[in-house]
């Protein structure tokens, strides 16, 4: 069901364009089922997603919930599905989602996770996929008195996957995830691959065992959404086939 604001017309001036966002709303303290609710939005040339969806949550409904902390693509917390692809709202220029008067654009959370209101998902088993994989430089013997040193050849051999920040739009836009979310997901083997290809750790076989179980690595079929969803541009299906490699030849 869509539910469209009921509200004194918005003002819109010379410099802005209207265009409607249909938000996915979910509040299981007032409604266990989700329904659409579009919210009428003026916006300017520049602005992002997070700006109009700041715009109705401080001026049409407060209730409005998701996640947000730098505005600026670093910290990854404001990952959504906007019209059906995965994207950063702070990243994301309305203009470039055909935002133009009487457009509409739809905003949901990211599939595969439980929703506990509007775009929050619960992302506790993602980051369970994180640890599991032992996100740390593992060495042994003891520690050395200098910083440990590596060639810029061996740098670059992770150089992609150092990019990460953990906004699980790779994860949440894989299909195989979101009928499994028992599933590794895509970023655990991009921060998996981050530490097996680094030349300082010494934890490769470790983490490639458990990649190579029943949710490991082979779940992967390699339909690149994960790759598409990337919004700091890593190659993930590259990187998770880099993986495969090492565990058929061990070779890394
Ligand atoms: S690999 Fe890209 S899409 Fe996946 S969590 Fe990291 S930054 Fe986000
Ligand atoms: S709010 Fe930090 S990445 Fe978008």
């Amino acid at each position: 069901m869509t539910v469209t604001q009921e509200r004194p017309a918005v003002e819109v001036a010379d410099h802005q364009q209207l265009v409607t966002l249909k938000i996915r709303r979910y509040d299981p303290e007032v409604d266990p089922e989700a329904n659409w609710q579009e919210f009428q939005v003026p916006v300017e040339k520049g602005d992002r997603l997070l700006d109009a969806l700041h715009h109705v949550k401080w001026y049409l409904d407060g209730s409005l919930t998701f996640r947000r902390s730098c505005a600026h693509g670093v910290c990854g917390s404001d990952a959504m599905r906007v019209n059906g692809v995965n994207r950063l709202a702070c990243k994301v220029l309305v203009k470039d989602l055909g935002g133009r008067d009487g457009d509409t654009i739809t905003v949901e959370p990211i599939k595969g996770l439980a929703v506990l209101k509007d775009l929050v998902v619960d992302m506790d088993p993602f980051f369970e996929a994180f640890k599991s994989i032992k996100p740390f430089l593992i060495t042994s013997g003891n520690e050395p008195t200098r910083e440990r040193l590596q060639s810029a050849e061996d740098r670059a051999r992770f150089e992609d996957t150092t990019k990460c920040i953990m906004c699980a739009a790779c994860t949440t836009a894989c299909p195989v995830f979101w009928n499994d979310e028992a599933y590794f997901g895509p970023q655990a083997i991009v921060m998996a691959h981050r530490f097996i290809f680094d030349s300082r750790d010494e934890g490769a076989d470790e983490r490639l065992e458990i990649l190579n179980e029943k949710e490991g690595v082979w779940r992967c079929r390699t339909t690149f959404n994960c790759t598409d969803a990337c919004p700091r541009g890593i190659q993930v299906t590259k990187a998770i086939q880099e993986v495969k490699r090492a565990l058929i030849f061990r070779k890394v």
